[in-house]
């Protein structure tokens, strides 16, 4: 690889570079906004309980599967598995990647526009005096059926994304993540210590964490294990992409479960301020829809002194978390154009980047907008599709490719570079083969019964 081939591709500066991007991947509105709205949607605690089941045995499996796929070949999804087994189908799933990641980004850019609508909301004092959950509840929805603000934060969103993208990925990505995420953090840990502490709390927090068996349903397992894969940022590549920029003395291991439990710690995190805030409020853990964040987080800012501030310092902070995530969906499909097609970086993220707007309008319009696509929900639609089904096909794929394709034994070689013992090999090389592809097709087969039921 010649130096200027070096310099278009990028690679991190250092190994906690990597992690704290496929961690700033990772973290964002799936943890603060998906995760407690799905778990409020499947029965709480029992949801909760099998996401951490999914994260540990199946996540995990897979986002060490993309880890090495993406060190191995240092190449974009669709190279990486070109590369392995060129000139088969295999590619197919590459492919099936890049789409997925610009039907996700068109969605979830969406939701990251509210979130910019949110700062400009608490900053101009929308949310002072008495804030009860009637009231923030009709401002989501007056916001949210707005056209106009909906598509300019759509549109802000995705220009910001797309600049990073196009200044390639140290500069951008490396950047952004180093100081704001542990400033999230360390915000987000203090807001549930307040919520902890509200009258009320405790009830909350029984839905949150006290599993009543009796919901359980294969409609739980479906949402958790698409949950997993959404909030690891797995089944699409983007793993494969960050991972082809690691170093082959990277341990593979430790950064697949670093950037694993990171992630689900902020998640669960984030259920211990909405489920108590909500039953302070005086409502059900089980009334989540769409707006359930965004309805629950100002009540919480109010009943903190300072909150005003606090409240402005939290979309901040949720806008970059999420940017952080929208830049991994759009580096995808730009890393296949610049290094399978050779465009430059610039025009590529500004074609995909466009792309992305213009699919994700009827997401934007569906909450009100316009009745068209409100009617046939457009975004739930992207976000079943997409954010769900897409994602764990992916990951079936990616394991079916690794465990036989590819072969266990080689894969086993790639990691040994940098992890010579890889202790937890026998129980990694059982989920990929069997666990993982077995509980996924599962899944799918009921799909149909599960989503209509
Ligand atoms: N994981 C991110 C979140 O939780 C969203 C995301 C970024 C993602 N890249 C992805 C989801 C790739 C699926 C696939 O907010």
């Amino acid at each position: 690889m010649d130096g200027q081939e070096q310099k278009e591709r990028g690679i991190w500066g250092s190994k906690i570079a990597f992690i704290l991007a496929a961690t700033g991947s990772a973290i964002g509105l799936g943890n603060i906004w998906r995760f407690p709205t799905t778990a409020s949607q499947n029965g709480g605690a029992v949801f909760v309980l099998v996401y951490i089941l999914a994260v540990v045995f199946i996540g995990f499996t897979v986002m060490l599967a993309e880890l090495t796929i993406g060190r191995h070949t240092q190449k974009n999804p669709v190279g990486a598995f070109n590369y392995i087994k060129p000139s088969s189908p295999w590619k197919l799933i590459g492919y099936m990647g890049i789409i997925t990641g610009v039907g996700i980004l068109s969605y979830y850019s969406v939701v990251a526009g509210w979130a910019i609508g949110y700062l400009v909301k608490t900053g101009s004092g929308a949310f002072k005096g008495e804030i009860t959950g009637q009231i923030t509840s009709r401002i989501f929805t007056e916001f949210s059926s707005d056209p106009l603000q909906v598509l300019i934060y759509l549109m802000v969103i995705l220009g910001i994304t797309t600049y990073i993208i196009s200044r390639g990925v140290r500069k951008g990505i490396e950047r952004w993540t180093k100081v704001l995420m542990p400033i999230l953090f360390l915000l987000i840990i203090f807001l549930a210590i307040r919520a902890l502490t509200l009258p009320h709390a405790g009830e909350g927090l029984s839905f949150y964490l006290k599993p009543d068996f009796s919901k359980f349903s294969g409609k739980v397992v479906l949402f958790a294990l698409g949950q997993a894969f959404f909030s690891l940022s797995l089944g699409m590549g983007t793993i494969i992409t960050y991972g082809s920029y690691l170093s082959k003395s990277d341990n593979l291991v430790t950064s697949a479960g670093w950037v694993s439990f990171a992630d689900t710690l902020i998640a669960l995190l984030a259920g211990l301020i909405i489920f108590p805030t909500l039953a302070f409020s005086g409502q059900p853990g089980d009334v989540g829809g769409v707006g359930l964040v965004f309805e629950i987080f100002p009540i919480i800012f109010s009943q903190i002194p300072g909150g005003y501030i606090f409240g402005i310092l939290f979309f901040a902070l949720l806008i970059v978390a999420a940017l952080t995530s929208t830049i991994s969906l759009l580096e995808v499909p730009v890393a296949y154009f610049v290094d399978e097609r050779n465009w430059p970086r610039q025009k590529a993220a500004i074609v995909i980047g466009s792309l992305a707007f213009f699919v994700g309008v009827p997401s934007a319009l569906s909450w009100g907008g316009m009745e068209f696509f409100t009617k046939i929900n457009v975004f739930s639609i992207f976000d079943t599709i997409f954010g769900n089904i897409a994602l764990a096909v992916g990951a079936l794929f990616i394991c079916l490719f690794l465990g036989y394709a590819w072969g266990a034994k080689k894969a086993i070689q790639e990691i040994f570079s940098g992890n010579p013992r890889f202790r937890i090999r026998p129980l990694w090389t059982f989920s990929v083969k069997f666990l993982t592809p077995i509980a996924i097709i599962i899944i799918l087969i009921f799909i149909k019964t599960i989503v209509s039921g």
